[in-house]
């Protein structure tokens, strides 16, 4: 392939623009043109997509959000839209394409197989809940916002002997309450792939209390219920100074982290080492420390994104 495009799609992931610079970069050392596609699917419906040269992504691998604009679009879902898309990609010569996004992006990215398009898709979310791997762009930064404002809870939360219930992200995952729930030392971590009993939470603060424990962390995941659902029933069972905080989009945004920067360049790398090649219909992902890339459609049907849950247990053990 000589002539490729990108775009991100969907709620956006800090480490997109370091993926779309690895996507341009190294598009340029092989030889290829590399457009940028702006807002997503509803760009690519309406043809808004340019050239982009090495120079258009200089600066932007430390930048949170993305430059070139995201969108949640769902008339890509209709095939209609699908083929409107496709019909631009043709219109601009464009042989083959780079989504990176969420699953809303991989429904797209998988469409667009469907038609014979050659597409890969990367993984892009701070939810960390796609199949086919381990980790998301996006997810390492968003879980080290969360814990900078969950180590800054606990000192007030200490000074005032209060409980403090921290809704985090993750749409129906809890991935992020799982890991900035160990990191941050929470006694409870609430997610939605492990049933809780709210008493047993009101007694473990109050046995934490009796032991001279001066705050009590609740990381709650937002697909479970919303934070102030949660400490009307908690206070079902005793007065425990509860306080809410919900953390929202601060969670998407940032520079980000290393971790991110890197997978988020070795991804953008592989992707164009794929359609350099002819392959497309494909997701790319880490999994067991290795790059891997997978058939999409099938990832899509057979495979389910699963949270690591022995961070639950362990929890348990160690902080209560
Ligand atoms: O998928 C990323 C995410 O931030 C979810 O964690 C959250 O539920 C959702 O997007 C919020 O969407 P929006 O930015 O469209 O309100």
């Amino acid at each position: 392939m000589k002539r490729i495009a990108v775009l991100t799609s969907g709620g956006d992931a800090p480490g997109m623009n370091a993926a779309i610079r690895a996507v341009v970069r190294k598009g340029h050392y092989e030889g290829m043109e590399v457009y940028g596609i702006n807002y997503g699917y509803a760009g690519l419906v309406a043809g808004d997509i340019r050239k982009l040269t090495r120079r258009d992504v200089g600066d932007k691998i430390s930048r949170g959000g993305t430059f070139l604009y995201s969108a949640r679009y769902p008339e890509f879902a209709t095939e209609e839209g699908q083929l409107k898309g496709i019909e631009q990609l043709k219109k601009f010569g464009i042989e083959g394409l780079v989504v990176i996004g969420g699953d809303g992006s991989y429904m797209g990215a998988a469409a667009l197989t469907r038609h014979g398009y050659p597409t890969v898709a990367l993984p892009g979310t701070i939810d960390n809940d796609i199949p086919g791997t381990d980790f998301c762009i996006g997810f390492d930064t968003a879980i080290n916002t969360v814990l900078d404002s969950v180590d800054k809870i606990r000192d007030t939360a200490t000074s005032h002997v209060r409980t403090f219930i921290i809704e985090v992200m993750g749409r129906n995952a809890g991935d992020i309450a799982l890991w900035t729930g160990v990191a941050g030392g929470a006694e409870q971590i609430v997610i939605p792939d492990i049933d809780f009993n709210m008493e047993e939470i009101a007694n473990t603060i109050q046995k934490g209390r009796e032991r001279g424990k001066k705050h009590s962390i609740i990381i709650l995941a937002e697909g479970v219920m919303n934070g102030n659902e949660f400490a009307e029933e908690l206070s079902k069972f005793g007065d425990y100074q509860a306080r809410v905080t919900v953390l929202g989009h601060v969670q998407r945004g940032g520079s980000p982290t290393a971790r991110d920067r890197v997978l988020s360049s070795v991804f953008g790398a592989r992707a164009v080492d794929l359609l350099k090649v002819g392959r497309g219909g494909l997701c790319v992902g880490i999994v067991d420390n290795k790059i891997v890339e997978n058939d999409i459609i099938e990832t899509l049907n057979t495979k389910k994104h699963m949270p690591d849950v022995s961070l639950y247990k362990l929890n348990q053990e160690i902080s209560y």
